[in-house]
């Protein structure tokens, strides 16, 4: 079996999703369910035995290695994280705690597990770690996308905890030799995402007629991944990965994001029209994100011409799946906007009245 972490959240629980639909060897997801991880997410594997979920915190050494002892994975996927830049901004402790030190707890207990294999066990297990695009800072309109030998820069108190964990993993290879394998992915949309990133965020507000905010002049540039891409290409970097490489993931596809919220109100105009016209006049420019990085963009050839992996989805097929996800899960959207959500929205946006 391999062992997941934060598994329950955006990402994780669409790669355990996908993995279970695709294999049957098994997974144990431990996740401490932050309010971003959410068991709803994985319903459909409810009484699903190849599924063992744990309650867990990544900073809790000793328990991760009796996990490890106790289950024998071949593998572990490492999602969990605290991932949003806003909230970093907001209260960046919390992300030195599971990114960085989390992180390093998990090293900890996998060398330690590892040290204790043989064989085949040992040289077939992999530690693959799911990192950012972000750690690489922000790019000028005519530089060259990031490589995976981009100088790190880091600009937000996220990413230089994603890139201080990226450290760490290199770190346990050549100091230890344990078989990691980084991915470094860009901006990812799709089913399960927290409607407190930008596209989830604008197609609920958009359904609710509250504002659609689009921080300073909105010409800042992410490149775009549908979620199940990314899953495919971590599945990738698992089974064929050369340990202590880094494999940069994106999906080829740079948007401003002002681009980004119109394509969306074109495709609810189209497919959820509401009486009053477009849904493009409630984009309202707020403030800017302090220390916003311009722009991203990932040369993902790397990844493609040694593993074979590139993106199936475009935007445009990504989009409009992810737009009807969310038509079609209203009462997901519903139940995660809870009273924690409501102060979130209150805390990032209240002094970002709107331009
Ligand atoms: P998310 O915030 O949706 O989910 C994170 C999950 O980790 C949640 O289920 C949460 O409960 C869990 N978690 C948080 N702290 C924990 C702890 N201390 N112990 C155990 N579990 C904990 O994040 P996501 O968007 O799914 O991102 C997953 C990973 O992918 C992160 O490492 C992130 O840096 C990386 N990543 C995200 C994107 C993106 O666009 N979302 C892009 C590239 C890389
Ligand atoms: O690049 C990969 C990263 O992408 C991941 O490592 C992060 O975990 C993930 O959260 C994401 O970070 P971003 O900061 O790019 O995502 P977010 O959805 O928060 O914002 C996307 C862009 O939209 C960014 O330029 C900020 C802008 N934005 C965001 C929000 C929430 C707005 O203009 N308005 C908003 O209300």
């Amino acid at each position: 079996m391999i062992f997941v972490t934060g598994g329950a959240g955006f990402i994780g629980s669409n790669f355990v999703l996908d993995w279970l639909a695709q294999s049957d060897e098994g997974i144990v997801n431990v996740d401490k369910l932050t309010y971003a991880g959410n068991l709803d997410n994985l319903a459909s594997l409810r009484g699903d035995q190849r599924h063992r979920f744990v309650r867990g915190d990544i900073c809790d050494g000793g328990a991760l290695l009796a996990l490890l002892e106790q289950h024998r994975p071949r593998a572990i996927v490492h999602f969990a994280a605290e991932s949003h830049v806003d909230r970093s901004i907001h209260g960046p402790a919390e992300f030195i705690a599971t990114n960085v030190n989390g992180t390093f707890a998990l090293l900890e207990a996998a060398r330690a597990y590892w040290n204790g294999l043989t064989g085949e066990e040992e040289s077939g297990f992999r530690f693959v770690h799911i990192s950012t695009d972000e750690v690489y800072g922000t790019l000028g309109d005519n530089d060259a996308p990031f490589t995976e030998t981009t100088a790190y820069a880091p600009n937000s108190p996220y990413s230089a905890s994603k890139a201080a964990s990226d450290h760490l993993v290199r770190a346990y290879f050549h100091t230890y030799g344990l078989p990691t394998v980084t991915t470094n992915c860009s901006n990812n949309y799709g089913p399960w995402q927290f409607p407190e990133k930008l596209i989830p965020l604008v197609m609920a507000n958009a359904l609710a007629g509250k504002p659609l905010p689009i921080y300073g002049d909105g010409g800042q540039i992410r490149d775009w991944l549908y979620v199940s891409d990314h899953c495919a290409a971590v599945r990738r970097a698992l089974e064929a990965g050369r340990p202590g490489q880094v494999y940069n993931v994106g999906g080829w596809n740079e948007m401003k994001n002002i681009d980004v919220v119109r394509a969306l109100c074109d495709i609810l105009d189209q497919v959820a029209p509401k009486a009053g016209g477009s849904y493009a006049k409630q984009i309202t420019f707020v403030p800017d994100r302090p220390g916003h990085d311009r722009r991203y963009a990932v040369d993902a050839s790397k990844i493609e011409r040694e593993l074979g992996w590139k993106p199936i989805e475009t935007f445009e097929t990504g989009i409009r799946k992810t737009v009807q996800w969310y038509l079609d899960h209203q009462d997901w959207v519903a139940d995660v906007q809870s009273g924690a959500y409501l102060s979130w929205v209150e805390q990032n946006y209240a002094n970002r009245e709107g331009n």
